[in-house]
């Protein structure tokens, strides 16, 4: 396979640079061919402006619409291009950061601010003029999966743990971008507690990392519910779907079998 890893922390020397060196040594030694982007290596701009889309400053910026407009001009900015094709050429996604304030750091949100723009990663409809999202989309066909470490340990981070469900705060991402786009989404792998860790729990974790790897054509991904599944009317969930269920858990197919 190809896949793409995108990584964001500002230092190679930290757990995250160490994490992304053995995964993707061993995704390699696999036989996969990887590609990088490590945003903070790379320098990458995460604001996203008139350049971004080659607009006209003197007139008002409506970024979606813009951004649509430069992508059928072929007018984006280089670098959100250069993104935009190891994108189509990966076959899997790797996002990998520390959570910074219960979500990605800022730098990433950025990437995804500006190479996930209107025209290219949404707004399209599809053959017979339908609204695409989630379940299909650009990314149909392609697994995504997030890597993450986070300061907390895992108990605070469960259903009724003070930081809130972690797979509530992943949403966003995974649900709302990720499924959006239509990836097949793999469940994170995720390190908790990691500031204070030894040499040898990041050596654990680095294997653990390897080991997950090692199924990422098999594993199979979060059941959220697809848009087309039948789950929905108008694009909000059929009340006799799950109606014990509240929250976002709801847009996941119950692990108590059926749909409902
Ligand atoms: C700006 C900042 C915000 C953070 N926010 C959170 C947070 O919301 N939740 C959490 O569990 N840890 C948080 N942490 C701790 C980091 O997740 C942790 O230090 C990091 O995952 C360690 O990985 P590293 O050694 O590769 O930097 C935060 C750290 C920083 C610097």
């Amino acid at each position: 396979m190809n896949i793409l890893w995108i990584s964001a922390h500002p230092d190679a020397r930290s757990l995250n640079g160490f994490l992304t060196e053995k995964g993707q040594q061993y995704l390699r030694e696999a036989g996969h061919s990887v590609t990088t982007s490590d945003l903070y290596a790379m320098g990458w701009n995460p604001v996203v402006d008139a350049d971004s889309y080659g607009h006209d400053e003197a007139v008002r910026l409506h970024v979606a619409t813009a951004a649509k407009a430069a992508h059928l001009e072929d007018a984006v900015a280089a670098d959100i291009r250069t993104e935009q094709q190891k994108l189509d050429e990966a076959d899997a996604i790797i996002l990998q950061f520390p959570l910074w304030w219960f979500g990605m750091p800022a730098i990433l949100k950025g990437w995804f601010d500006r190479v996930w723009h209107q025209g290219y990663a949404y707004g399209n409809p599809g053959p017979n003029g339908e609204w695409v999202g989630y379940g299909d989309g650009f990314l149909a066909g392609k697994r995504a999966m997030v890597v993450a470490t986070l300061g907390g340990p895992e108990f605070m981070y469960g259903e009724r743990g003070i930081h809130g469900s972690v797979d509530d705060l992943l949403f966003p991402l995974q649900h709302g971008a990720l499924f959006y786009a239509g990836a097949e989404v793999l469940p994170p792998f995720l390190a908790f507690g990691v500031d204070r860790w030894t040499a040898d729990d990041a050596d654990l974790a680095a294997q653990q990392l390897q080991e997950r790897l090692q199924t990422i054509t098999t594993t199979q991904a979060i059941p959220f519910r697809t848009q087309s599944s039948g789950d929905y009317d108008k694009f909000v969930l059929r009340s006799e779907v799950a109606p014990e269920i509240s929250g976002l858990s709801v847009h996941r197919v119950s692990d108590t079998g059926g749909r409902r």
